[in-house]
């Protein structure tokens, strides 16, 4: 039967159809516009994007490649994250005076890997030239960029040479702290202190914490570095191996140029990458930091939420297949103040603390779990149990056989000696600020099942997973800082008409489909949003909006789809505006800049280019109202 009632609040537009436009779609009545694109100067002095006169020093003044995460936060500090919309709007209208112009925000962004064959025309990937590597480390990193509201419409535009503008980069030094700072594991000939390290590789999500700073997840960093199979060092190689590393030249071929990608050179090097890194987007002059206390993975994202007491815990995923779910509880109070001495507080909080792996235990039959993703005949959902087991404070390790120094540098293993679920690869994970559930998109994972990896579990039970699910859990007591938790899938995600998904219990015929789950974000109603990567649907990534509670618990609507090739990530959900960064468009197999696979955004004599997009109501009223 048709459910009853109007959708809920937020998400009351027409969902977008799946389909493989070669563009973004957004539902009718709503406009968009493009806030940046990779290569626009930000910082003074950067030239105008130009592909065929590219070079490192440009690049480094641009907006980088591939954008991922994204934050908005307030120009002026101390408005908080969370305040009341209206009341952050009438202060951003405010100062209009001091800033000239329409109402502004501070845009934070990552950049999470170069795509060479589409950056640079000829190139060849088996002769980088040393040039095409140097513009790639700096189209990596971080960017900051001051944005502009049209008054009109909800279009966003970037401030060029804003005095809060910064580019971070694959080169840019980072201030290493917490526990594992200074570690032996840290340590190579460039830095032999393991104090400082030049860059950040591959972020991917991140988060925004409420004391004004951003939080960004080293991810898939196995991929810059060369030779693991030469190393001799058995344990070594081991080590690296278990973090994914492996082989022997890598694409990129940065090895070539600079001796920390080899790690017959630099043993230690890769240990320096797979953290958390945290900015203060305020202050363009700050050493960004790697806070070593919420360990080394394959970091999704990190998204916080504070304790009763004020304490901040930090939700994280280890993006990879058979991978564990974490969390950080810190054990210091946020201040709320904004002097220098509250801040510098502040910037302490993900330094102390204990950092926590989950085990989750299903409550049907483990029999009962076929892989095929049915339910048990004994039970109307996947659910279950849960444990946070500790796996170090400060100097303390909790696991026997390793120092507390191995268990942040080295922490999946860890994870598995403290027999941690394995998961289908763990994106972002994040509280609702409204409920406080936690919401895990689990993207997918294709060897679940195979011959010599883990079989089906409740939380994980479809064998060659190739769609994903949502893991709904909830902290004991309402505490974020709780060792137990209970959850269950909300989403079993894919064809509706298969009868493995399940959609929160909500009637499957009157759902958007979707496929692979990546980023989490909320709106002010308390709906979730998720930004998918990977579609196996056939139809385009993109964009899809959910009601948590209620009778339209479940509820799938799709709000928009992104172009050819590319995956929808860093979504915002402001009461007038959606915010998205599309990835990788053009992103197929055998494309080049000769041979592109996407025309977005600037038609067929351009080149393909990563972009932020505004997406907003033309009739100025508010997003799904
Ligand atoms: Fe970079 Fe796990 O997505
Ligand atoms: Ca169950
Ligand atoms: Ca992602
Ligand atoms: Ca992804």
């Amino acid at each position: 039967a048709k459910a009853k009632g109007k959708p809920a609040k937020g998400l009351r537009f027409t969902p977008v159809e799946p389909n493989t436009d070669d563009k973004v779609t957004v539902p009718e009545g709503y406009g968009q516009n493009i806030v940046i694109r990779w290569g626009e100067p930000i910082l003074r002095g950067a030239p105008d994007f130009d592909p065929e006169k590219q070079s490192a020093t440009a690049q480094e003044g641009q907006f980088g490649y591939n954008n991922d995460f994204l934050s908005l936060l307030p120009l002026h500090k101390g408005h908080k994250e969370h305040d009341d919309h209206k009341a952050r709007a009438d202060r951003e209208n405010r100062s209009h005076g001091q800033e000239g112009g329409g109402r502004r925000q501070l845009l934070v962004a990552n950049h999470e890997y170069t795509d060479e064959v589409l950056m640079f025309a000829g190139y060849d990937p088996d002769e980088p030239t040393r040039e095409q590597a140097e513009i790639a480390w700096a189209a990596h990193g971080l960017s900051v960029v001051v944005v502009e509201g049209e008054k009109s419409t909800g279009a966003l535009r970037a401030v060029p040479r804003h005095r809060l503008n910064r580019r971070v980069t694959a080169t840019t030094p980072f201030e290493v702290t917490g526990p594992a700072a200074g570690s032996r594991w840290l340590r190579t000939s460039a830095d032999p202190d393991g104090r400082e390290i030049l860059g950040t590789l591959n972020n991917c999500s991140g988060g925004t914490t409420p004391w004004g700073t951003t939080l960004h997840g080293e991810e898939n960093i196995d991929q810059y570095f060369a030779n693991t199979e030469k190393v001799e060092d058995e344990e070594h190689r081991k080590r690296l191996e278990r973090y994914a590393l492996k082989g022997t030249d890598t694409e990129r071929k940065w090895e070539r140029f600079d001796d920390r990608f080899d790690v017959t050179k630099e043993p230690y090097e890769p240990h320096r990458f797979g953290w958390v890194v945290e900015l203060d987007p305020y202050d363009p002059d700050s050493p960004p930091r790697k806070r070593t206390a919420l360990g080394r993975f394959k970091h999704e994202a990190a998204q916080p939420r504070l304790t009763d007491d004020g304490r901040p815990v930090v939700y994280m995923g280890d993006d990879e297949r058979f991978e564990y779910l974490y969390k950080f509880v810190s054990s210091k109070r946020m201040r709320r103040g904004n002097s220098r001495a509250d801040h510098e507080h502040n910037m302490t909080l993900l330094d102390h603390g204990t950092l926590y792996v989950a085990k989750l235990h299903g409550d049907s039959p483990a029999d009962e779990i076929d892989g095929s993703g049915e339910l048990p005949s004994d039970d109307h959902e996947f659910d279950g149990r849960g444990t946070w087991i500790p796996l170090a404070t400060g100097d303390r390790s909790h696991v026997a056989g390793m120092t507390a120094d191995e268990v942040y540098v080295f922490t999946r293993i860890a994870g598995d000696k403290a027999g941690a679920t394995k998961m289908d690869r763990p994106e972002d994970v994040e509280p609702s600020p409204r409920t406080g559930r936690v919401y895990a998109a689990l993207t997918n994972n294709t060897d679940r099942g195979a011959s010599g990896k883990a079989g089906p579990d409740e939380a994980n039970p479809r064998n060659g997973n190739k769609h994903g699910q949502v893991l709904e859990f909830a902290e004991r007591g309402d505490d974020p800082a709780a060792h137990a938790f209970t959850w269950r899938l909300f989403l079993v995600c894919g064809d509706p008409e298969d009868p493995g998904t399940y959609f929160g219990g909500f009637p499957k015929d009157q759902v958007s489909p979707i496929s692979c789950p990546d980023n989490v974000a909320f709106d002010d109603y308390g709906n979730l949003w998720l930004s998918t990567d990977g579609n196996e649907l056939g139809s385009h990534d993109g964009l899809f909006g959910v009601a948590t509670a209620g009778r339209r618990r479940g509820e799938v609507r799709q709000f928009l789809t992104v172009p050819t090739g590319a995956e929808t990530c860093g979504p915002l959900i402001q009461d007038r505006r959606v915010l998205v960064a599309v990835q990788h468009p053009g992103e197929v197999d055998g494309a080049s800049v000769e041979k592109p696979a996407s025309q977005w955004p600037d038609g067929p004599d351009a080149y393909v280019r990563p972009s932020v997009v505004s997406v907003w109501r033309k009739d100025g009223g508010g997003i799904g109202l």
